[in-house]
């Protein structure tokens, strides 16, 4: 297990709430690092760069209230930072996360070295998104200090490979903290991403139902509502690959199988609207009133795993639970692989 110093002896479970555009505000965050598992949120998620560090100070103080108040330590969170073109805010909120020493930052979309020398110039940490292994191997040539392997089946801007292909791939020639992400909603969940060969798990769609995501109700009971069968993934909505709710491109009058316009209106105010990739701003509507990541929503294909809106606290206690219980087994179950191993199975 490669897990990071800042890390080590810090967490309940090696868990990472992971940055969800529109859905991870301080709230999530706060009760996440209060949990034990590291909570984190897109700066975006602000509409300035002002904004943003209120919401540092915020959870910071918060933070520190729960560490005087109970003695216990907090788990450190992370802000996640668009590295593309597309984003003009960059260089102002890496400033601001160097002033306020952010433990971690996930960068996705360009691994930077800049970025990088700058988080490691205050002893923060930088966690990559990677869907490839050429991605990856940049990455690593950069000097992040973990990739996030973004497999299929993930909320958002999913990969499409297999996790026993990526992160195995990863694993020859990277020997610092793989996290991996896609579909991982249970205890079993993290205890198996550990098995495949990851060192921490990375969840995003679990925490969308929480009664501390930003998620309006509709959304949470549509995750209920569906299974990994409701999920389609296009580029039609923010230009490049993302898993959708197929019942949310309906309700937008979009097909719902292929995110694509179905009707004249949708279609001549798709072709004037942006398809280009723009996650600064919210996206031209397809339709009037919808908006991708709005009310065209983002899920995973784990989502059939999801059943209810409990307290990140609460959840954070049931995924220790299934987790404990999921190693108990299989350190039974491994007793018994080993006389197959001799005896042959
Ligand atoms: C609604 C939604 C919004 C997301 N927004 C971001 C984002 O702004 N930045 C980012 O790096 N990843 C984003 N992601 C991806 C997640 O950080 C994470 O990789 C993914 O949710 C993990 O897969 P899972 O949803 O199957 O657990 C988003 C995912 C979802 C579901």
């Amino acid at each position: 297990m490669s897990l990071p110093a800042l890390l080590q002896g810090r967490l309940t479970l090696p868990l990472i709430s992971a940055p969800m555009f529109l859905v991870s505000g301080p709230d999530l965050v706060i009760e996440a690092c209060k949990a034990g598992i590291v909570g984190t949120f897109p700066a975006l998620n602000q509409r300035s760069s002002e904004a943003f560090e209120a919401w540092l100070v915020q959870i910071k103080q918060a933070l520190q209230t729960f560490e005087a108040d109970t003695g216990k330590q907090a788990a450190p969170f992370g802000v996640n930072l668009i590295v593309h073109k597309t984003n003009p805010r960059l260089q102002a909120d890496l400033e601001i996360c160097k002033r306020h020493q952010v433990p971690l930052i996930i960068t996705s979309l360009g691994a930077v070295p800049d970025v990088v020398e700058t988080v490691h110039g205050y002893g923060g940490l930088v966690f990559h998104d990677v869907a490839t292994v050429r991605h990856a191997q940049k990455a690593a040539e950069a000097g992040v200090d973990g990739l996030i392997a973004v497999c299929a089946g993930a909320g958002g801007h999913a990969g499409i490979l297999s996790p026993f292909a990526l992160v195995s791939e990863i694993r020859q020639f990277y020997h610092g903290t793989v996290i991996l992400s896609g579909c991982l909603s249970t205890g079993r969940d993290i205890a198996t991403a550990q098995m495949l060969g990851a060192d921490l798990a990375y969840m995003g769609t679990r925490f969308i139902n929480t009664q501390e995501s930003k998620a309006v109700a509709d959304y949470q009971q549509m995750i209920v509502d569906s299974s990994a069968s409701d999920i389609t993934y296009t580029p039609e909505i923010s230009g490049i690959p993302a898993n959708f709710l197929k019942k949310s491109l309906a309700v937008a009058g979009l097909d719902p199988n292929t995110g694509k316009a179905i009707t004249e209106e949708v279609a001549d105010s798709q072709k004037s609207g942006s398809k280009e990739l723009n996650l600064g701003e919210e996206l031209t509507a397809p339709k009037d009133g919808a908006s991708a990541w709005k009310s065209i929503w983002s899920a995973g294909q784990g989502v059939g795993s999801v059943h209810d809106v409990p307290s990140v606290a609460a959840l954070v206690a049931t995924l220790h639970e299934e987790y404990v219980s999921a190693t108990i087994e299989y350190a039974q179950l491994s007793r018994e692989y080993a006389l197959k191993i001799q005896g042959g199975f």
